[in-house]
C-alpha cells in the first residue's frame, strides 16, 4: 500500500490563514459526492472497509495517553470523543474557523486538520493544560478582564492561539495581533476585546506573572 502524504502544520512567522490560502489546502475526512455516480454497497454490510484501529500514544499536556484510532480519525475527534478532552471545539471541521486550535510542538494548528496518528511523538497542548480556574493563564485572565467572549464557543481556540502567538511574539503591535490571530473566527464579533486581551496579556507576561 502506498504511503499517504500528510498535511504539515503551518510554519512559524506566517499566519495560519495565509498558509491555508497559499497552499490551497482543504482537508476533508468525508467523500465528496460525484454527480451521476451510484455509491457501491458491500453485499455484506458487516464487511470491514479500510484500515482498522491502531494503538498510539499521544503526549497531551505533559501526560502520555494511550488509545486506539483508525488512521482516518482526526486529532480533534480523538481528543473529544475518545479522551474526553473537549476544550477544543468542533465547528467547521475543515480548517476554517480555529475553534479547534491546539498547540503542536509550539505551533498553533487546527486539530481538525491533523490526523491523530500524525500527532504521535509530538508535544500537544490544549486549553486544559494552560491554566485552571484557580490559576488562570495570563491570556485567560486578560480575556476575562477585557470581556473578550460572548457565547464562548470560539474562546478556547482563541485563547490557545493567543498563547502560541505570544510565545513567539512577546512584544506585539496591534497590527501584529490582528495579523497573527487571522486564523480564528468569532461569530459573536468579540475581536476588539480579544485584541485588547492579547496586548494586556503580553504586558502581564513581560512582567513575569506567567504561570504557563
Ligand atoms: S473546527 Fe477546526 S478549524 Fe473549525
Ligand atoms: S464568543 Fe461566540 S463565537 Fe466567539
Amino acid at each position: 500500500m502506498s504511503k499517504k502524504k500528510r498535511t504539515k502544520p503551518p510554519q512559524d512567522g506566517f499566519s495560519r490563514r495565509d498558509f491555508l490560502k497559499g497552499a490551497g489546502i482543504t482537508v476533508s475526512t468525508g467523500l465528496l459526492p460525484v454527480p451521476g455516480a451510484v455509491a457501491a454497497r458491500p453485499e455484506d454490510s458487516s464487511e470491514v472497509l479500510g484500515p482498522g484501529a491502531v494503538p498510539i500514544t499521544l503526549n497531551i499536556n505533559g501526560a502520555a495517553r494511550s488509545l486506539k484510532v483508525e488512521p482516518r480519525v482526526t486529532l480533534l475527534d480523538a481528543l473529544r470523543n475518545q479522551l474526553d478532552i473537549t476544550g477544543a471545539k468542533k465547528v467547521c471541521d475543515r480548517g476554517v474557523c480555529g475553534a479547534c486550535t491546539v498547540i503542536l510542538d509550539g505551533r498553533a494548528v487546527y486539530a481538525c486538520n491533523v490526523l491523530a496518528i500524525e500527532a504521535e511523538g509530538h508535544k500537544i497542548e490544549t486549553i486544559e493544560g494552560l491554566g485552571t480556574e484557580e490559576h488562570l493563564h495570563p491570556v485567560m485572565a486578560a480575556f476575562v478582564d477585557n470581556d473578550a467572549q460572548q457565547c464562548g464557543f470560539c474562546t478556547p481556540g482563541f485563547v490557545v492561539a493567543c498563547k502560541a502567538f505570544l510565545d513567539k511574539h512577546p512584544n506585539p503591535t496591534l497590527a501584529d495581533v490582528e495579523h497573527g490571530l487571522g486564523g480564528n473566527l468569532c461569530r459573536c464579533g468579540t475581536y476588539a476585546g480579544v485584541r485588547e486581551a492579547v496586548l494586556e496579556a503580553a504586558k502581564t507576561l513581560k512582567g513575569g506573572h506567567a504561570n504557563g
